[in-house]
């Protein structure tokens, strides 16, 4: 056979060669492609090739070899989608495991939103603070117990700075940059030196409210506090107001709630009382007004200053107040689809 007739011949071969699938294509590389395959066989043999003939053999190669190349790219570039195996709808899916909210921003969250309602802004201050608006701007006395080194973390050899052991320290923030009206709610965290159990705790959560204007009383002061309890706890809920003492408040009093654990009957957490105590109030002494260059004819307010642990503890019975702050997952878990 002549040798241009060998090449047309290869050349339909080519054309006629279908490339399904992977297989065929490596029989194709192999047979046109290769270093063995017949176009490079074609090629090393060009010498016995009479020269006048040479130049169209080689071009005639040339022209397989790109023939033979273009199919081979026009596979690749067709293969179709790998059809995806139907999946078995059975098998239990891949659940990505949530963080949630914390049970006690939680509980924050609630109040923040029921004072809002009351015209309450949120304010906030530092967790180091100093003397004065810890204790002296308070109306501490210099010898108060409550400066003990038994109660608060100083800071500082000269008891200057400290952890500050209430968010009553946002009040005196506050009255010292604003002027009356004041409508401000502060929650945060307070440090304590005492001994952890499971009733208390080196640091804690409180929530300080404060109002100061030409006119609020004392009773006013009880209506808040008396629907508070009853939007956290439910309408049934009962207070009760037992007077108290704090250096900063003049009435100073102490609300109680009926134990939400045992309904009032007595259990170990009310101490077998039915009652529990969860903040402390008064009206604003007028010398801490005076501290904070607010003229105490003109301006008065109430104060209270509530514990969010204890709000948890009764709202979801919660056991240990170590609990709130060691990231035990099952603990935090089961808060997590509250809001
Ligand atoms: N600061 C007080 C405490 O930590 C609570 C309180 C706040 C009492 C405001 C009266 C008014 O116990």
């Amino acid at each position: 056979m002549e040798l241009l007739e060998v090449l047309e011949q290869l050349r339909q071969e080519i054309d006629a060669f279908e490339i399904k699938d992977k297989e065929d294509l490596s029989r194709f590389k192999r047979r046109f492609l290769g270093k063995e395959g017949v176009i490079a066989q074609h090629f090393k043999q060009i010498r016995s090739v009479p020269p006048s003939l040479r130049p169209q053999v080689g071009k005639l190669l040339n022209a397989l070899k790109q023939k033979a190349e273009e199919k081979v790219r026009k596979f690749s570039e067709e293969k179709p989608f790998e059809v995806p195996q139907p999946r078995d709808v059975f098998l239990p899916g891949v659940v990505e495991s949530e963080g949630g909210v914390h049970i006690l921003s939680i509980v924050t969250y609630r109040v923040i939103s029921f004072f809002r309602l009351w015209g309450f802004k949120v304010a906030e201050g530092p967790e180091i603070e100093d003397d004065w608006h810890n204790f002296t701007a308070l109306n501490f006395e210099e010898d108060h117990p409550a400066r003990d080194m038994q109660d608060t973390f100083f800071l500082s050899e000269d008891k200057q700075w400290l952890l500050r052991t209430h968010t009553s320290t946002v009040q005196i923030r506050v009255m010292e940059r604003y002027k009356p009206p004041i409508r401000i709610l502060a929650p945060g965290k307070v440090y304590r030196n005492e001994t952890i159990s499971a009733r208390s705790h080196c640091f804690f959560h409180q929530i300080e409210g404060l109002v100061v204007d030409e006119h609020s009383s004392f009773a006013d002061l009880k209506t808040l506090l008396y629907s508070f309890a009853q939007a956290i706890f439910g309408e049934e809920v009962q207070v009760r107001f037992r007077p108290s003492y704090f250096p900063f408040t003049e009435i100073s009093a102490e609300m109680d709630i009926s134990c939400q654990l045992c309904g009032g009957k007595g259990c170990a957490v009310c101490k077998y009382s039915g009652w529990v105590e969860i903040l402390g109030c008064g009206m604003v002494d007028p010398a801490v007004l005076e501290n904070c260059r607010i003229d105490p004819q003109k301006y008065q307010g109430y104060a209270f200053g509530l514990g969010v642990e204890r709000i948890a503890q009764l709202l979801y019975q919660i056991p240990d107040i170590r609990l709130y702050a060691q990231n035990y997952l099952p603990f935090l878990a089961q808060f997590r689809f509250l809001t």
